[in-house]
């Protein structure tokens, strides 16, 4: 494995098959090229991740969107031209130009444009689209360092391009629009309430909508064991929990709780704070040989609704997949 922030490097080990950690604004992502049957197998072997679940395809900011999704609603259209670059991933027909693999053998695709200037000058030195799921392995937190990626997936990536922490620091959100309702899949870096401005109210995912196995009840899971509360049950949770706890809350909360018998690990106070170190923080305590972290859950206004899903499923059932 070669790391380093050598674009033209990067993009041709895509131009050979090979797989690239890139840096975009909401976790890295582990690249290959998404035209490739070969290069997209080997983002499931590295992740070992079944190849059922569908990768997103990431654009730069000049591509075409008819060149890779098919049956585009102008509101489609209209919410790509908002959002994109940015935090926001949206599912529609899937066009010619993306392999069955990428998609994991579904008619729709994902596509993301996404914000960081090293994506989008890698995306552009390749020449192409460049499918890359979260660069962590199968069932663990996504990485918002270079290090992260490293120590997740190893020799198994060709070249981390490193590109500094990601500012945003949760997954995109999801959008599918490629059928009737504009319906959320995965909220994520963009809020839902920044969404709704543009496309109206946002249904919930119901059994018809394309099923998103990235939210697998434990998908986000650290190996700690989590419990996720309301700032207000931290004492409680605390007093109820064995072995060596921590507590993950914004700075001020600590202040309510003096005595608290807990390592702390302080939060920014402010949402898009805690959506950017949340994932590191996780890391850090599962480094620290925590038994028991107690998450204060945020508002689910903004971004907290991103951060409150994926703490409540890093909280879910254990047996990870
Ligand atoms: O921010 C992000 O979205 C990051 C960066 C690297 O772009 N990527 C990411 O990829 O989180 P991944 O594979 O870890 O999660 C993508 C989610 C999965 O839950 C997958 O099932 C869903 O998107 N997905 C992708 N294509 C889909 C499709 N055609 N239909 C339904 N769900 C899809
Ligand atoms: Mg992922």
């Amino acid at each position: 494995m070669k790391r380093g922030t050598d674009i033209e490097a990067a993009a041709a080990v895509l131009r050979a098959g090979g797989l690239v950690a890139f840096p975009t604004e909401t976790v890295y992502g582990l690249g290959g090229d998404a035209a490739s049957d070969a290069a997209v197998a080997n983002i499931f072997a590295a992740k070992g991740r079944p190849r059922t679940h569908p990768l997103i395809v990431h654009l730069a900011p000049d591509a075409v969107l008819d060149d890779f999704a098919i049956d585009i609603s102008p509101i489609a259209r209209t919410l790509a031209a908002a959002a994109w670059p940015g935090p926001l991933t949206i599912i529609l027909r899937r066009g010619p130009r993306v392999s069955l693999a990428a998609t994991g053998g579904a008619d729709t695709v994902g596509l993301r444009v996404p914000a960081h200037s090293v994506a989008q000058q890698l995306l552009r030195a390749f020449g192409g689209a460049i499918a890359a799921p979260s660069a962590n392995r199968f069932g663990r937190v996504s990485p918002t360092t270079a290090d992260h990626v490293a120590a997740d997936l190893g020799d198994d990536v060709d070249y981390i391009l490193d590109g500094g922490a990601c500012v945003v620091g949760v997954e995109s959100t999801i959008v599918d629009l490629s059928r009737d309702r504009p319906t959320l899949l995965r909220p994520g870096g963009m809020a839902r309430e920044a969404i709704e401005a543009i496309v109206g109210p946002l249904a919930a995912a119901d059994a018809a909508a394309p099923a998103a196995p990235g939210t697998l009840a434990s998908h986000y899971a650290p190996r700690a064991e989590l419990i996720a509360v309301d700032p207000a049950d931290v004492p409680a949770a605390v007093a109820a929990a064995r072995g060596i706890v921590a507590v993950l809350a914004p700075r001020s909360a600590f202040a309510a709780w003096p005595d608290l018998r807990a390592i702390a690990r302080p939060l920014p106070d402010d949402l898009a704070g805690i959506a950017r170190e949340l994932y590191a923080a996780l890391r850090d305590l599962d480094a620290a040989g925590v038994d028991v972290v107690i998450a204060a859950l945020p508002p689910t206004v903004g971004l907290g609704e991103a951060v409150g899903d994926r703490l409540r499923r890093a909280a879910g059932p254990k047996g990870r997949t």
